[in-house]
C-alpha cells in the first residue's frame, strides 16, 4: 500500500512533527516487512516497535499539552487510549491469527492520517497562540533539524 509521508501531516511543531515522520517510517517499514514476506516473527517485531513508539509519542504529546496548558487535554488523552486499545486488539487478533497484518495495515494508517489532522493539528495551532512555551523550545533547531 501507499505509505509515505506528505507535507499535509506537517502540523508545524518540530517535536510532534519529527516523531510522525518516525510513526511513518515504522508505517512503512512494517508494510516492506509484509511484501518482502519477512515472517512472522520479523512482522510481529515491527507491530511491537510501532506499539511502543505510539506509546512514547503519546506520552510526548500529553506532557507538551500539559506544560502548554492546553484546555483540550482530557479530550486529547482519551482518544490516544482509545487508539491504543484498537492498536492492543489488532496486535491481539494477529496473535490469535484471527486477522492479517495485510488487513489491518490500511487501518492503523488512516487512524494515524486522521488523528494528526485532526486532533494534533490542534496542537499546534494552539503552541502558536499561547503564552506558555514547550519545555526546550529554543533547543529544537539544535537538536531536531538535519545539517546538510
Ligand atoms: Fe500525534
Ligand atoms: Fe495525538
Amino acid at each position: 500500500m501507499q505509505i509515505a509521508w506528505k507535507k499535509e501531516l506537517e502540523i508545524g511543531n518540530e517535536m510532534i512533527d519529527t516523531q510522525h515522520r518516525m510513526l511513518v517510517l515504522l508505517l512503512k517499514k512494517l508494510d516492506l516487512a509484509i511484501t518482502s514476506r519477512m515472517g512472522e516473527k520479523v512482522v510481529m517485531g515491527v507491530l511491537l516497535e510501532i506499539k511502543k513508539f505510539t506509546e512514547f509519542h503519546f506520552l510526548s504529546e500529553e506532557n507538551l499539552m500539559t506544560e502548554l496548558h492546553f484546555p483540550g487535554l482530557a479530550d486529547h488523552e482519551r482518544i490516544h487510549s482509545e487508539l491504543l486499545g484498537v492498536l492492543n486488539m489488532f496486535i491481539a487478533k494477529i496473535n490469535r491469527k484471527q486477522e492479517t497484518p495485510e488487513d489491518i495495515l490500511p487501518q492503523i494508517v488512516s487512524w494515524v492520517a486522521n488523528h494528526v489532522v485532526s486532533e494534533d493539528l490542534k496542537i499546534a495551532e494552539y503552541v502558536k497562540s499561547s503564552s506558555y512555551r514547550p519545555i526546550a523550545e529554543e533547543c529544537y533547531a539544535l537538536y531536531l533539524r538535519k545539517y546538510d
